[in-house]
């Protein structure tokens, strides 16, 4: 037992208090971050369904597709009671589009609207969205004071540390956002120029959470084990995490952070059963909301992780690759249930997630 204490780092006080985002009493300190073509309403399901999430955001919706009202961006803005707390995360930079889109959502189920300024992508960055706003700090404040003003539920903001290493923005902007009405800002601790790469620059985000007086800073970059959770808490002083990739190679991982938050130690890993039930739900909810062929194409991108977080014999995952009926993946998932894993199941790897690379500015 002693051994066992031993290898999970201390729990942070602040990780037992009570986390409020505006008005709203989030239940844990370890969010959900958007990933764009992966943080669909049955994937954020799925991993509430596991327990210990905080706050999930869903992937970025253009706030102008939005108020045309285009398939896509309702879509991506769908939710239904079961997916609460929830930040519907928008961009765009005309204010009263984003202001109309926020009015919306807030009318749509959103619990939070969260302004994204961090995407790096150059589609967004060119027309002065995302990730361009860091460079622009009155027009990123009026925007936040408008949207803040067009609803009455919390607003945060998504950013980076800056554009590059000599325009670390985020401390000021946070500054002014708070002023402004924001409800707390999420710091992804690398700037625009880094893109994926480098190491996260928790320092970055410290600077950030001493900049601002009360709203909570939530940190982001990394975090794919107990040990990061802890150290981002203990370098940063950050209110609560944020995780994107860690969550999709093991979306368990908010229950054992909250179990770990309570009692020290992150609970038993998720057995075999489990683990396909969780992929069952995932796909069965693709399929319930977007119909066959769309969840079977969509399964086959998240298929890797499942098989290594399954550890299906590769016969199975032969199978589903090619997946291209509901009806066959609920025969091959019996199937994996008898024949039961290949070998032990993992307790944490990396999923590798694509991301763009090469030089940031073709992105
Ligand atoms: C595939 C992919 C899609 C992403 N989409 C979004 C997005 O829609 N909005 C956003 O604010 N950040 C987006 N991000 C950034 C993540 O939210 C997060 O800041 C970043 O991945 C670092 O956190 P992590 O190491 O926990 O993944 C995306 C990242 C990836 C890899």
């Amino acid at each position: 037992m002693e051994d066992q204490q031993e290898l999970y780092p201390p729990v942070p006080p602040i990780v037992r208090e009570p986390l409020t985002v505006g008005e709203v009493a989030v239940p844990s300190r370890f969010f959900l971050a958007p990933l764009a073509g992966y943080t669909s309403l049955a994937f954020r399901l799925a991993v509430r369904s596991c327990g210990g999430l905080g706050l999930a955001t869903t992937d970025l919706v253009n706030a102008r597709s939005l108020i045309e009202q285009r398939r896509r961006a309702l879509e991506l803005a769908e939710t239904c009671v079961e997916d609460r707390p929830l930040a519907i995360q928008l961009y765009g930079h005309v204010i009263p589009e984003i202001e109309q889109a926020a009015r919306w959502v807030e009318a749509h189920g959103a619990t939070v609207v969260d302004i994204n300024m961090g995407c790096p992508v150059r589609k967004v960055v060119r027309s002065g969205g995302g990730s361009a706003l860091l460079c622009q700090v009155d027009r990123a404040v009026e925007l936040v004071g408008a949207v803040v003003r067009a609803i009455s539920i919390p607003v945060t903001v998504k950013m980076r540390l800056g554009w590059d290493d000599e325009s670390l923005t985020a401390p000021v902007l946070a500054r002014e956002f708070e002023q402004a009405g924001a409800a707390a800002v999420i710091v992804h601790g690398r700037t625009r120029a880094q893109g994926f790469s480098g190491a996260v620059n928790r320092h970055g985000i410290r600077a950030v959470v001493e900049a601002v007086e009360r709203i909570p800073v939530v940190a982001n970059g990394d975090v794919r084990t107990i040990a990061d959770a802890a150290a981002m808490f203990e370098k940063t002083g950050c209110a609560a995490i944020s995780i994107g990739r860690g969550a999709l190679a093991n979306p368990f991982f908010f229950r054992q952070l909250d179990q770990w938050a309570h009692t020290g130690e992150p609970g038993p890993d998720p057995g075999f059963e489990e683990r396909l039930d969780l992929m069952s739900r995932h796909f069965h909810g693709l399929f319930a909301r977007r119909g066959e062929f769309y969840a079977c194409l969509q399964f086959r991108k998240i298929l890797k992780w499942y098989y290594h977080f399954t550890r299906m014999p590769k016969l199975f995952y032969l199978r589903l690759i090619k997946l291209s009926s509901v009806a066959l993946f609920d025969e091959t998932v019996a199937a994996v249930r008898v024949a039961g894993p290949s070998s032990s199941l993992p307790g944490h790897f990396e999923a590798h997630v694509p991301v763009p690379s090469g030089p940031i500015d073709k992105w």
